[in-house]
């Protein structure tokens, strides 16, 4: 480490520099328990860099996985230092294309330092760490999005610019919404996909679980398994996953279920009652909305109501959930909930406003009573006035 330092090329003194920051130095580890040789010999370069003495020198795409392993999977040697990190990293690394390729002697694929770095590894929970949720997208697509390097496998390149765009890209890049999935969550860090998936497509329901749950009940579930398409991107893609809304159900223009079913079939009929079921509370709403804002406005206050509404809009959101059970049963059953609760809003609304004009009237008679008063009670006074000038 000493020596590397003082060294003017950058190539060999850059290294040492890198690992004032790695999470290697921090338990002691330095140079030689990578590249060998002797740590001991400071004051000599040739016993330093001496096969006899282990050197290895710099290690290939090839040779790399191997080393790293050498300590990361060994579950006695890691215990000591960090019990919670895995010791699976080259076992699921060998499952993924990444490192299958590597097996066979492809240099450019992935491999341990293309994600994590080299001289300046840092702990993943590290902000600075290229494996670091918000950072993971611009690591994979160093390679992803590089056309002229990905030219040789025929893999598209548009990934990170449909995932950043995208409403989990934007989530996690924009908002910091670290629950939105990066390129690992849905590929895995070392393997072909997260651990207990068994398959990328079946990768969405490991966070929406309510649709997948749906999803799987319904009669599309054997649908997509005989056509052979996944569950999920048939519908939302994967990189390019927007954010849905009541336009993409049911069959009129830039609607998903007509793609699909023909007019005279009965899933043409499902998707437009579908459609026809969520526009109504949809509908509903809004104008209820604006009923309990008017009551508002004249100042009643309008806690109950606003319950009923909160009530109402939860159903439609849920109602949006159960489409994935493809059923007008299921549709109805939570349109039907969030149409009572709105019910209960609209006549709450509707009895403060009549209460309201109701004040008025009675207001506007009060007023007009008492002018009559004061007329009265002038008229009185005059004549009053009047007895005592002639008295
Ligand atoms: C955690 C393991 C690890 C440690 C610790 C480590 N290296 Fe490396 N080093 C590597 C790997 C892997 C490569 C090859 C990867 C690469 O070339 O990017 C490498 C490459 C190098 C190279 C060749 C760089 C080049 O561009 O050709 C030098 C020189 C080097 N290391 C020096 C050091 C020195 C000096 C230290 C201690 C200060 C050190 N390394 C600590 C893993 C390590
Ligand atoms: C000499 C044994 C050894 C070698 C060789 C080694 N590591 Fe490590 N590594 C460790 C130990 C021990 C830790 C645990 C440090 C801690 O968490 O405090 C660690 C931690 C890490 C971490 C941080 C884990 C986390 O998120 O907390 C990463 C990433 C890592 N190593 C990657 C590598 C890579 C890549 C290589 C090969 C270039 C490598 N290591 C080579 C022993 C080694
Ligand atoms: C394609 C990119 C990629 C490659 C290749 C890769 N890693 Fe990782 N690694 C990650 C990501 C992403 C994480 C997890 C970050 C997180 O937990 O949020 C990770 C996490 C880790 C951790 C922390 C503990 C854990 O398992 O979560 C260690 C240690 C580690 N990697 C070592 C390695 C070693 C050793 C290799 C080579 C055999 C390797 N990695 C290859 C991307 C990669
Ligand atoms: C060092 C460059 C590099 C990095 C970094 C890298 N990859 Fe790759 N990746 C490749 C290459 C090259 C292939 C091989 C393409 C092929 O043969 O299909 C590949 C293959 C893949 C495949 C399989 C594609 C297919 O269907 O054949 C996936 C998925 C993938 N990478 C995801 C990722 C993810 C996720 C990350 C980041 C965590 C990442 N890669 C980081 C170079 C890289
Ligand atoms: C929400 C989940 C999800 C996220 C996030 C995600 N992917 Fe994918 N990716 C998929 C699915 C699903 C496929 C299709 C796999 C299949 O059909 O076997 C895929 C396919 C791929 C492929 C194969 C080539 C292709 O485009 O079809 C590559 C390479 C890839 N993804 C890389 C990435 C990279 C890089 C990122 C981050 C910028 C990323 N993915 C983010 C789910 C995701
Ligand atoms: C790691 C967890 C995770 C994975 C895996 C995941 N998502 Fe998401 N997804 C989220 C989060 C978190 C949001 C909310 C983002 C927001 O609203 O800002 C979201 C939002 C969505 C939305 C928009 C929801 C709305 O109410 O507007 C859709 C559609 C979606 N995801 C579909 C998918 C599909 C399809 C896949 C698989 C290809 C998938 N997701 C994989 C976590 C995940
Ligand atoms: C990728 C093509 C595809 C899309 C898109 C699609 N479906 Fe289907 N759907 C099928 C297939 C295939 C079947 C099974 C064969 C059949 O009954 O037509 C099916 C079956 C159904 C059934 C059961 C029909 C029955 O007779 O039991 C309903 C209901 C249904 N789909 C509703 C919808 C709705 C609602 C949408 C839009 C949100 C939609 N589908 C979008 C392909 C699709
Ligand atoms: C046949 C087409 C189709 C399939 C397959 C499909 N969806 Fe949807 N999805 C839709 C439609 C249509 C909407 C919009 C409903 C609305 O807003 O009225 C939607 C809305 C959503 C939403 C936002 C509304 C909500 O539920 O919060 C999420 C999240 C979602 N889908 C996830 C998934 C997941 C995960 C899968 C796979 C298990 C999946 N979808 C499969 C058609 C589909």
């Amino acid at each position: 480490m000493s020596c590397h330092q003082e060294i003017p090329d950058e190539r060999l003194s850059a290294p040492a520099k890198g690992m004032e920051h790695d999470v290697h130095t921090k338990h002691g580890f330095s140079c030689s328990d990578c590249h060998g040789g002797d740590r001991s010999a400071v004051d000599d370069f040739v016993a330093a860099h001496s096969d006899s003495r282990g050197f290895k020198g710099s290690p290939d795409a090839l040779t790399e996985p191997g080393l790293c392993a050498g300590c990361h999977s060994d579950p006695v040697f890691m215990k000591k230092y960090n019990p919670n990190i895995g010791v699976d990293q080259l076992s699921l690394f060998r499952t993924s294309v990444h490192g299958i390729k590597n097996s066979q002697g492809d240099t450019k694929v992935a491999h341990c330092t293309s994600c994590h770095g080299v001289h300046g590894i840092r702990s993943s929970d590290d902000p600075l760490s290229p494996v670091y949720p918000v950072n993971v997208p611009t690591t994979c697509s160093k390679c992803h999005s590089d056309e002229t390097y990905m030219e040789p496998y025929r893999v598209p390149t548009d990934q990170m610019s449909e995932y950043s765009t995208s409403v989990h890209g934007n989530a996690l890049l924009e908002e910091g919404e670290r629950t939105a999935p990066a390129c690992n969550d849905c590929h895995g860090n070392h393997g072909a996909v997260p651990p207990g998936i068994a398959s990328v497509s079946e990768v969405c329901g490991q966070c929406h679980s309510a649709q997948l749950a749906l999803f799987s009940a319904s009669p599309h579930k054997e649908a997509h398994e005989a056509m052979d398409l996944p569950a999920c991107e048939v519908c939302h893609g994967n990189h390019e996953v927007t954010r849905p809304d009541d336009s993409m159900l049911g069959v009129s223009e830039g609607a998903v279920c007509a793609e699909c079913h023909d007019e005279d079939s009965s899933g043409h009929a499902v998707a437009s009652k579908l459609r026809e079921l969520i526009d109504g509370l949809r509908e509903k709403h809004e104008s209820v909305a604006a009923l309990v804002n008017t009551a508002e406005q004249a100042g009643m206050t309008m806690d109950e109501a606003a319950f009923e509404m909160n009530e109402g809009r939860s159903a439609l959101l849920r109602a949006r959930t159960a489409v994935h059970a493809f059923s007008v049963e299921a549709v109805e059953m939570e349109v039907g909930s969030g149409q009572e609760h709105l019910l209960k809003a609209e006549t709450s609304a509707s009895a403060a406003l009549s209460e309201i004009s109701l004040r008025r009237k009675w207001f506007v008679g009060l007023a007009i009573l008492g002018v009559v008063m004061a007329l009265a009670l002038i008229r009185k006074m005059r004549d009053a006035d009047r007895a005592v000038l002639r008295g």
